[in-house]
């Protein structure tokens, strides 16, 4: 990356729609938690994948599994959501749709309620720093745990929806993509749609998900993750393609995430340019920017160096991710408000 485009696009003000919490955990965040935890033997090369590097899917998964072993107490969840939410902001990223899956370890204590609340305490206190980015949380279900643990995520969802003055707006599906059938996670996700929870459901992650992709999008979900096999040159369908042009549901697409964990074959052949040629609503976003050592704003650069983006294209693609997240009104006001304040800034 030359310096000169490098500013632009760190200057950029951006909104990251698409980050799982303990997917996003910076060398600096693990090396600190290898101190609290040298019994585990952890190394930093379990933990992230490097310049360069790639894994399957299924690798990918082991590192959660690894980083997971260091996160497991409310201290260590304080301090991983407090750095990464600062490290966001320090990216340029003026608002951000944290993810993350309720854990309960009974080695520690650790309870999911407690979990949720201490993710949200680390959104208190770095507003009461006035750190310079408004931070909301998806609840996450881990479609691996089934029916019955999705519709008590979704519970504990609304709960905090309730109660936390704005900042729990919707839920999230991750997980395993080749663990596990959406159907049965339907009654659950219908529930949390009804309660008025946002839904962004990682969907066609992997080819042979035509079937459960179909039913999801009958929700239909409010945001899609990845949506990699979507569209037919790739396996999925004109059909699965015409229902997300409908409802004009925005991608959020991870192309780092989607290259290292060779889901798609590189760079040039992500379906960025398949939907954005569409004129259809894309978002770019980082996915696990600590597992995949990468930030947002390398992302927007290698989207434009990919995909030949002019600055103002840009800009144009970050200032429409405001109307893509699950703020209120108000605050899509407020983000359009800074953007035009910035703008004269970045373009100098
Ligand atoms: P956590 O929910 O904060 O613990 O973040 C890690 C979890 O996010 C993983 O265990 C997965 O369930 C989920 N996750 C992260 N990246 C992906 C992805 O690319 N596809 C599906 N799930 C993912
Ligand atoms: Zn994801």
């Amino acid at each position: 990356m030359d310096s000169e485009a490098d500013a632009f696009y760190r200057e950029l003000p951006k909104v990251e729609l698409h980050a799982h919490l303990n997917g996003s955990v910076s060398v600096q965040t693990i090396e600190k938690l290898l101190v609290r935890k040298p019994h585990l033997n952890v190394e930093r090369s379990m933990t992230a994948i490097g310049k360069g590097q790639r894994r399957t899917l299924d690798e990918c998964f082991q590192v959660f599994k690894v980083i997971h072993q260091l996160v497991d107490t409310e201290e260590d969840i304080l301090m991983v959501a407090t750095d990464v939410i600062k490290e966001f902001a320090a990216d340029g990223v003026k608002y951000l749709e944290l993810r993350s899956t309720p854990r309960e370890e009974k080695n520690t204590g650790l309870t999911k309620k407690r979990y949720v609340e201490t993710v949200l305490k680390a959104i208190q206190q770095c507003r009461n720093e006035d750190v310079d980015i408004d931070v909301r949380f998806l609840v996450a279900i881990d479609r691996r745990n089934g029916a019955q643990v999705a519709m008590e995520t979704v519970k504990l969802a609304e709960e905090f929806m309730l109660s936390s003055d704005g900042l729990v707006v919707g839920i999230d599906l991750s997980g395993d993509p080749t663990v596990g059938h959406g159907k049965d996670l339907l009654p659950a996700l219908q529930s949390a749609k009804n309660c008025g929870l946002k839904l962004s459901l990682h969907l066609s992650e992997v080819l042979s998900q035509l079937e459960e992709t179909d039913l999801l999008l009958d929700l239909p979900p409010d945001r899609i993750g990845h949506g990699t096999f979507l569209h037919p040159e790739v396996g999925g369908s004109e059909d699965l393609v015409q229902k997300v042009l409908k409802n004009n549901i925005p991608l959020e697409l991870c192309l780092t995430s989607n290259v290292k964990g060779q889901t798609v074959p590189c760079y040039a052949k992500h379906h960025f340019n398949h939907w954005y040629q569409l004129g259809h609503p894309c978002v770019i976003c980082t996915d696990d920017k600590g597992v995949f050592a990468t930030d947002l704003s390398q992302e927007y650069q290698l989207a434009a160096s990919t995909f030949g983006l002019s600055r103002e294209a840009v800009w144009k693609l970050s200032h429409q991710a405001i109307d893509c997240t699950f703020a209120p009104d108000a605050v899509k006001q407020q983000l359009r408000n800074k953007w035009a304040e910035l703008k004269p800034q970045v373009f100098q």
